[in-house]
């Protein structure tokens, strides 16, 4: 590598800024290639627009709640208009502060879509302007699946990023697909009044994550006012008059749902077609750029990070995987590890994970479960925030800990302690030793651990 390293980055995403903004800090002189917006589908299309409205669902549930808390509120109103404005002021105001990150950092940034021209250099389509580089990294995220049924191309089908820019809330929505991303815009529309059915192919929600806490989840769900259908094959949408009618079926019985808009969200994949790794030879299966633990690819001085390289799509991985990736271009040796990735779904209950199910852990170790309800938890019980639980997956011989689940209040930044317990491979009982603080949701935390190691104060 020169003294100063030439770093080209494509793709603004979660997974390409920060890989940009550390490779700056680091000394090289960078690049960066985005044909949209900076921040990508995170900022712009995905985990902080659907937060921001989610949170405005939380209001609606404050509010219904209200005079639990002693405030009698008169009615409320849903300004819809205004809840997809605060959604919009909130991704500008953190995409305009990573603009100025960059900008602080000195990263060039180039508006346009980049398409490998040989293994050190790329051209920027829109310009033809070629960009040489001493390493390039691949950002270039994922975009959304489809199924192939007839009328899945109507105009009343929308991806979540569709979803994102409606003008007017919709009187009913099915939502195809139980995933992650469904359930959260199916709490979201229901919230705001949308009448909402969800279909899943698979027996049950959110399939992946610990299934006492997915079944928890989707009774909250039903409970909250949204149709679940589960093990629902789709087999076609129709449009009939103002309507779109899904049918589905479940085992030997078809049926159909019908709503004035149809949500697409059956799971996202790598995408990098626009910038031809054919042409430079960079290996990918299954649609994902294939890379080592590196995250170089096959080609020397070509990296790839994040959505693109498949596996877990998570913005958190992304970043990490970014960073990882330029540390290893710029001669500081890194490994991914995959051991501790939380994952976070921000529905209510939110639900949060890290490491192994009860499903997995037993599989391959001889496991202790370790559970403690937020309803005896003195802070829940001062948010009125009762349903739920933390549950500790150990392993029975070492104590050590393979999964944490946590659904709840807060899950989703309650999270953190056990994801940094299990990098640091802590046992249950380090967790249950540490003093936490009181009155916090986090003693639900060291009281699952103390499940495994004595028992729990606050439960019999
Ligand atoms: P997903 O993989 O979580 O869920 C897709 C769902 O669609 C699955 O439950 C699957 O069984 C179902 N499905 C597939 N084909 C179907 C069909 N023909 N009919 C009915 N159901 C069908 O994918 P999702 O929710 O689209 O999210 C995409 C990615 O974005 C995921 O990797 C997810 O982890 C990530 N993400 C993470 C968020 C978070 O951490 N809070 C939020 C949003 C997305």
């Amino acid at each position: 590598m020169p003294e100063v390293p030439r770093i080209l980055i494509i793709g603004g995403g979660v997974a390409g800024y920060p890989a940009a903004i550390r490779a700056s800090r680091m000394g090289a002189e960078v690049t960066l290639i985005e044909r949209d917006a900076i921040g990508g589908t995170c900022l712009n299309w995905g985990c902080i627009p659907t937060k921001a409205l989610l949170q405005s669902a939380s209001v609606v549930r404050t509010m219904k709640s209200a005079e639990t808390f002693g405030i009698r509120c008169h009615g409320y109103d849903v300004d819809f208009g205004a809840v997809m404005k605060r959604k919009d002021s909130v991704v500008s105001r953190l995409t305009r502060g990573v603009s100025a990150l960059l900008k602080a950092g000195k990263i060039n940034v180039v508006q346009g879509t980049a398409t490998f021209v040989d293994s050190k250099t790329v051209q920027v389509n829109e310009t033809g302007v070629k960009i040489r580089a001493d390493a390039i990294l691949i950002a270039t995220g994922s975009k959304p699946g489809s199924i192939p049924v007839e009328g899945i191309d109507g105009p009343d089908v929308m991806d979540s990023k569709q979803a994102l820019s409606l003008t007017s809330l919709p009187a009913s929505v099915v939502v195809i697909g139980g995933g992650v991303i469904g359930v959260e815009f199916a709490q979201f529309l229901a919230a705001m009044g949308t009448r909402v059915t969800i279909l899943e192919m698979m027996p049950g929600l959110v399939p992946g994550v610990d299934r006492e806490v997915a079944s928890l989840l989707e009774k909250r769900t039903i409970m909250s006012g949204i149709d679940v259908v589960t093990g629902a094959s789709v087999k076609g949408i129709a449009r009939m008059g103002a309507h779109n009618v899904v049918t589905y079926t479940v085992g030997d019985k078809t049926a159909t749902a019908s709503a004035e808009k149809i949500l697409l969200t059956v799971g996202r994949r790598p995408d990098f077609s626009p910038i031809d790794v054919d042409r430079v030879g960079v290996r990918h299966e299954n649609g994902a750029i294939v890379v080592d633990e590196h995250m170089q690819t096959n080609i020397p001085g070509i990296y790839a990070a994040g959505d693109v390289v498949g596996g877990i799509m998570l913005a958190h991985l992304a970043s990490a995987e970014g960073e990882c990736a330029v540390k290893n271009i710029l001669g500081t040796r890194d490994a991914m590890s995959y051991r501790a990735v939380p994952s976070c779904i921000y529905t209510s209950p939110e639900v949060a994970s890290v490491g192994l199910t009860e499903e997995k852990a037993g599989q391959s170790h001889d496991i202790r479960v370790g559970r403690f309800p937020f309803r005896a938890n003195g802070k829940a019980v001062v948010l009125n925030d009762l349903e739920g639980m933390v549950k500790i997956i150990s392993d029975g011989t070492s104590g050590e800990v393979l999964g944490v689940h946590i659904i709840g209040p807060h899950a989703t930044d309650l999270i953190a302690e056990a994801v940094l317990g299990m990098r640091k491979q802590m046992t249950a009982g380090d967790f249950a030793h540490t003093i936490h603080p009181h009155p916090t949701l986090s003693e639900a935390i060291m009281e699952a651990a103390m499940t495994l190691t004595g028992g729990a104060i606050h439960v019999p």
